[in-house]
């Protein structure tokens, strides 16, 4: 916002159209497809520093969302650093487990909602414009 202090620039304009929400972004390695970042939520639900089924239905539609960036609730490295019993922990092999498993699903449920919205007919027709392939 520093740049905007004193300018009428389109870029500083809140109702403008130009602004870069829907934009992608580059973060060193990362590649994100547009800049609404969900910040990271403490649910309070884990067992023993372990995700269950609340994590998998709450981290998956997030990530179904469309956001570019989801970041993680706070993740203890050390039981004694959570700083309630119902934090997120990644201290033994069943953290590491339920991890994997929540967070695996919610990315490979979001590759193929990509997939399937890069085949609808209006995706079709922006590759077409494009002058891009899409597999059938
Ligand atoms: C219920 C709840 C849980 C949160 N859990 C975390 C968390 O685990 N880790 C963290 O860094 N921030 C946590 N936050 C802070 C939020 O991610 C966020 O930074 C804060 O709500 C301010 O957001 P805003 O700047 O968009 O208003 C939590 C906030 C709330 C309300």
């Amino acid at each position: 916002m520093a740049d905007c202090v004193g300018a009428r620039s389109a870029r500083c304009d809140p109702f403008s159209m130009t602004a870069h929400l829907f934009d992608p972004l580059r973060l060193g390695s990362l590649a994100l497809a547009n800049r609404i970042v969900i910040a990271p939520m403490c649910q309070y639900s884990a067992v023993d520093g372990t995700p269950g089924d609340w994590h998998l239905i709450h981290l998956g539609h997030l990530a179904l969302s469309g956001a570019g960036l989801m970041i993680l609730e706070a993740t203890a490295v050390s039981a004694e650093g959570r700083i309630t019993a119902g934090d997120l922990g990644l201290y033994d092999d069943a953290n590491e487990a339920g991890l994997a498993r929540v967070l695996g699903r919610s990315a490979r449920s979001r590759r193929s909602r990509s997939r399937c919205r890069s085949r609808t007919p209006a995706a079709r027709a922006r590759a077409a414009r494009r002058g891009t392939a899409v597999r059938k």
